[in-house]
């Protein structure tokens, strides 16, 4: 055996930090619901004295938190000494790391075949349900492993935990049957439950009170829901749980495997996971991961993971345990949608419309897969709701495809002399123009027509993909035009020639060449993204193309007066309106007649001069119909005032089926009760517009 090493003096202090480190945060993650650093941040130092340690065993104490499962036995509920006790999980954190476990176990299995149970790793709060006889006697929740904490009475509020049991036919009743699993918080009660905290916030605030805590996250809710001292409280938060493993048993048949165990736990009526899979090898586990994290959003809780366990019991035998966790379960940890990190600022930024919103300055911080350093804060009233202050460490959320949150701040760790934040009463440009905030309205708006930054963002709208669509007219690029005062407006845009960009930082001949020639090609956008583009208030690409086809020339719908634009279907009086009253300012005009000087196309839609009965009609298509194309279908529809969508909801007006038609549309067009004809009915359908 190599000779053992000794630790340095400065391991030795770092391993005391860690040690003291993480019992603090077990006691503000277990006692309090109140983390104070998000899960990654925890394992990494957890993962930091496993590793001290295993290199410096002489470094293990007693108490380390390497050989403790989660909280330190706490506090006000009566302490319950788990028979079996209650371990915690290792974990893995890529594939690498996996399939390191997997070798392990086919080792410890000499290589013999073995398969695997996945299951998604709930974020909640574990729980062992016991019964004596069939009937719930005692639940307690994890604690340390050892010793948890009793709330019987509370899971006993819990609508889909057994509180008596049933034996299926023919099965006995066992006498004693322990079922540990995790209780959570669905996530559509958990933003219930938030919504209805902010809203009395807000009245708080309003009243010049100060918020309270509103719960980060399903799994604190939750957990917080169910360690209330009243249990009417905990009844009122409609918490759920999951079954996923048996503790002590007596009377059960002996089961072989974990799935049938699990098997066995659904027929007397537990809540077990449906997404639970058996997989033959790592392969399977593998692809069982890879769903999960891209489909994790589509649960109505939150899974932070998968479990994978070696379904086999007498395998698992034979794999035993390490002093805190089996040897044959791991936990495939997802990456993080949760950091902690500073809040360096709170800027604003302001609108094309005026409106003025705050956003967070952080220290940047990888969530979720990308580097996340600003966040909106949506308004004024939302910082006050939230109370974030600068100087603050803040909880950052970038859940699936949603926009980084920051969701709040962590209030045991606020510095001394953080002073709420204020918002500015001046626009941040250097006009400095008092801002307005509209009576019951939370928004804040800068009123200053001239205002630069309204002005440059209603320049990278125009330029924006869903309207003029310039390509490499970019952020950086605007701010350059405009910080030289190439761009004043969009009309400007038409007008640049390549020594004036030779000016801007970055360009070179080849890339001003480019530039110009993608606004040349923006001249000719078809006329509904040139009315998306002007950015008129209400208007958006559906009105856009309807006004378009109706009037078919920029210049109609500028001679059009409101009534005769809130005649057509989908448009409306409050679109009308803005339309007709932003068509009248002078400084629009000049722009009109700048975009017209600059050789912007203002009218390529032909109006349909048919008769109009298909308006506000949403017909949907099937098959083919004899004598036309689908485009040619598609087009005799909407040439009628008719919509043609791909889909049949609960507006489509009738489905046309033709020949071959497609199985799906014509099944939901009978649940739906929608009206089906045939092709040959099409062309009494365009001419009469009814069926
Ligand atoms: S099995 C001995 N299965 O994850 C095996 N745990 O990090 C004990 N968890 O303490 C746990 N979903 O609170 C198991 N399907 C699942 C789980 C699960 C969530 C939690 C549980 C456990 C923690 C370990």
């Amino acid at each position: 055996m190599a000779p053992r090493s000794k630790p340095s003096k400065q391991v030795q202090e770092r391993a005391a930090w860690l040690r003291d480190a993480i019992t603090r945060h077990d006691e503000r993650y277990y006692a309090h619901d109140a983390p104070e650093i998000s899960d990654a941040e925890y394992d990494e130092l957890k993962r930091e004295i496993i590793a001290i340690e295993a290199e410096f065993p002489q470094l293990v104490t007693l108490d380390s938190p390497t050989s403790r499962v989660g909280a330190p036995a706490v506090t006000t509920f009566a302490p319950v000494t788990h028979r079996v006790p209650m371990t915690s999980l290792d974990n893995a954190m890529d594939e690498t790391e996996l399939a390191a476990w997997g070798e392990r176990v086919a080792k410890g299995l000499n290589g013999a075949k073995h398969a695997f149970t996945c299951e998604p790793k709930i974020d909640g709060l574990a729980l062992s349900i016991r019964y004596e006889d069939g009937v719930l006697v005692q639940a307690a929740t994890r604690g340390d492993g050892k010793v948890g904490e009793d709330v019987t009475e509370n899971v006993k509020t819990i609508a889909v935990v057994p509180k008596r049991l049933v034996a299926p036919k023919g099965v006995a009743m066992p006498s004693v049957l322990e079922v540990r699993g995790e209780v959570y918080m669905p996530i559509a009660v958990f933003r219930q439950l938030k919504a209805a905290k902010e809203a009395e916030n807000e009245e708080r605030v309003r009243a010049g009170k100060k918020p309270e805590s509103v719960p980060a996250n399903p799994r604190n809710a939750g957990a917080g829901s169910l360690r209330q001292k009243d249990p009417t409280i905990t009844a009122s938060r409609q918490l759920a749980f999951w079954a996923y493993q048996l503790g002590e048993v007596v009377g059960t048949p002996a089961f072989a495997s974990h799935h049938e165990s699990l098997e066995y736990l659904r027929s007397f009526g537990f809540p077990v996971n449906p997404e639970i899979r058996l997989v033959k090898d790592l392969q399977g586990v593998s692809e069982f991961c890879e769903n999960w994290i891209e489909h994790r959003h589509d649960l109505d809780y939150e899974i932070d993971g998968v479990v994978v366990k070696v379904d086999d019991l007498a395998q698992r035998e034979l794999l035993g345990f390490t002093s805190r966790a089996p040897r044959w379960a791991i936990a495939v940890k997802f990456p993080p949608e949760e950091r902690n990190t500073l809040l360096k600022d709170i800027q604003v930024s302001v609108g094309r419309t005026g409106r003025v919103t705050p956003f967070a300055v952080l220290e940047p911080v990888l969530v979720a897969g990308s580097t996340v350093s600003m966040a909106t804060l949506h308004n004024r009233e939302q910082v006050a709701v939230k109370d974030v202050r600068v100087g603050d460490t803040v909880i950052v959320r970038k859940a699936g495809d949603v926009i980084p949150e920051v969701v709040g701040p962590v209030l045991s760790l606020r510095p001394k002399g953080c002073k709420e934040w204020v918002f500015p009463s001046t626009c941040p440009c250097e006009l400095k123009s008092t801002l307005v905030q509209e009576e019951g309205v939370a928004d804040t708006r800068c009123v200053e027509p001239a205002c630069p930054f309204q002005r440059d963002q209603r320049i990278m709208y125009f330029a924006s993909r869903g309207a003029m669509d310039i390509e490499g007219l970019g952020e950086k690029t605007v701010y350059a035009l405009s910080d030289l005062g190439l761009v004043e407006d969009v009309g400007d845009l038409y007008f640049l020639i390549v020594e004036q960009l030779l000016q801007v930082e970055g360009f070179a001949e080849l890339s001003a060449t480019n530039l110009l020639a993608a606004i040349d090609a923006s001249k000719s956008r078809p006329l509904p993204k040139l009315l998306t583009a002007l950015g008129i208030k209400h208007l958006g690409p559906a009105a856009s193309e309807t006004l378009a086809r109706r009037f078919g020339s920029l210049d109609r719908i500028m001679e059009a007066s409101a009534e005769e634009l809130s005649a057509v279907v989908g448009v409306g009086e409050v679109i009308a309106e803005s339309i007709s009253s932003w068509f009248a300012k002078r400084e629009n005009k000049k722009l009109i007649e700048k975009l017209r000087k600059g050789g912007v196309q203002f009218g390529n839609v032909q109006v349909s001069t048919l008769p109009q009965n298909l308006e506000g009609k949403a017909v949907v298509v099937t098959g083919t119909i004899a004598g036309y194309s689908r485009e040619e279908a598609e087009a005799a529809i909407k040439d009628r005032g008719g919509k043609s969508p791909g889909s049949v909801s609960a507006k489509t007006y009738c489905l046309v089926v033709g020949e071959a038609p497609g199985a799906s549309k014509v099944t939901k067009a009978e649940e739906l009760g929608i009206p089906i004809i045939g092709g040959e009915q099409f062309e009494k359908l365009l001419a009469t517009g009814s069926i």
